[in-house]
């Protein structure tokens, strides 16, 4: 599948400034390290094509959510330092994304030179989309390249408005890569179509799961969100996280599936806990004995082998959600397993960004997956059907 927009291959870059909106949103440590590094790595390519086309790199982000204030631990001082050290070469670091300083460090770049900007919600006109501010933005280039897809489900100044004041604008590589893969998978996918779909909450992922509910030839729920599942099943699930004013709608998702014919997994075991504290007693149990007081954490060795089993002739596996509590080793085998069952799956797959890439980094089965989305929120809009604004507003092809 091809995306439907403008792309960067399309643009005249030489001699131009190139204002590229990428999504430098990494997290960071208490002492400003940032602790993954993916987000810079996957713009890399739009940013040294620009570079080596001879254009002149003007990138922007936001980092974290400062409410339209200036806010030092969320500079992205610390970001320029390490794109510095993957390009191998200068970054110029802009104290303000807007304003007259700016304007100047821009009338020195020269061909191939990088500069970042500063974090763009240190502004609050930024999130309100204000038209003036996107103009200020616009005016600092020749160019619109939006390589931000974890932002893209934003209508922000840098995401959207900008392109009514430039007159060239197109997705980057990255931008093109995720939309061609996610919407790819939903909208053509190669059969057998499997989504597994995990994490907390039912209610985060309501519209994922109707969306993919009518496309895919299996479901797969596992994670927090599973406990509301069975629940709904009248089965009993100890203290596990529920959420019962979802109760109807995981009963009327699972019956829409049996009435279309897809195929419905639950966990058929799980990892339970005496108590939420870090060492308490734990055991594995069917899930139709999970006991009194306890707490589900993890889906169990049988429903491993029950989700593999199924995953198995898929062609396309989707897959959002860790599996449980991952975060604890004690409950981060169920997504562990499964993030070895779909690496090793003869399938393109697809992992739905945020908690699922990481968990899947420390599975270390990154690079055995076809495409990770570098998005959270984004990659959940899109999933759903969605609106983009930071798409939509890109011209058409
Ligand atoms: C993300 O991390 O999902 C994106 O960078 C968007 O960030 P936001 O949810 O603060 O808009």
């Amino acid at each position: 599948m091809h995306i439907t927009k403008q792309t960067i291959d399309q643009v005249d870059l030489r001699g131009k400034r190139v204002i590229i909106r990428v999504d430098f949103n990494v997290p960071l440590d208490d002492t400003l390290q940032i602790t993954d590094d993916s987000r810079i790595r996957a713009a890399l390519p739009t940013i040294n094509h620009t570079v080596d086309e001879g254009g002149m790199v003007i990138l922007c982000s936001h980092l974290g959510r400062p409410k339209g204030k200036p806010s030092p631990e969320l500079s992205l001082a610390p970001v320029a330092k390490r794109l510095k050290r993957f390009l191998g070469k200068e970054v110029i670091f802009s104290p303000d994304c807007v304003g007259p300083k700016v304007k100047n460090l821009v009338s020195q770049l020269k061909p191939g030179d990088v500069l970042l900007l500063e974090n763009l919600r240190f502004h609050p006109e930024e999130e309100s989309n204000d038209e003036q501010f996107a103009a200020e933005l616009a005016s600092l280039g020749d160019v619109y390249i939006n390589e931000a897809f974890g932002a893209a489900h934003r209508s922000h100044a840098s995401t959207a408005g900008i392109t009514k004041f430039i007159k060239t604008s197109a997705a980057g590589y990255l931008m093109k890569r995720e939309v061609e893969y996610l919407e790819g998978a939903v909208e053509k996918p190669i059969r057998p179509f499997v989504a597994i779909l995990g994490g907390a909450k039912v209610s985060g992922k309501i519209g994922v799961i109707e969306n993919l509910g009518k496309k895919v030839d299996k479901v797969i729920i596992g994670g927090g969100m599973a406990f509301t599942f069975i629940k709904a099943m009248g089965l009993e699930i100890g203290r596990s996280m529920v959420e019962d004013d979802m109760l109807e709608f995981a009963k009327g998702i699972h019956q829409h599936a049996l009435e279309r014919g897809v195929k419905f997994y639950l966990p058929v075991d799980c990892v339970v806990a005496a108590s939420l504290d870090p060492g308490a007693e734990t055991k594995i149990v069917p899930t139709q004995e999970i006991p009194e007081g306890w707490y589900g954490m993890d889906i169990g060795p049988a429903s491993v082998k029950l989700f593999s089993e199924a995953i198995q002739n898929a062609k396309t596996i989707l897959w959002n959600g860790p599996m449980g509590m991952f975060e604890r080793d004690a409950f981060a085998r169920g997504t562990q397993a499964i993030a070895h069952a779909v690496a090793n799956a003869y399938a393109l797959t697809i992992v739905g960004g945020g908690d699922t890439a990481l968990a899947v980094h420390r599975s270390g089965e990154t690079d055995s997956m076809s495409f990770i989305s570098t998005g959270g929120g984004a990659a959940l809009q899109l999933l759903e059907g969605g609106e983009m604004p930071g798409l939509a507003a890109l011209p058409d092809r």
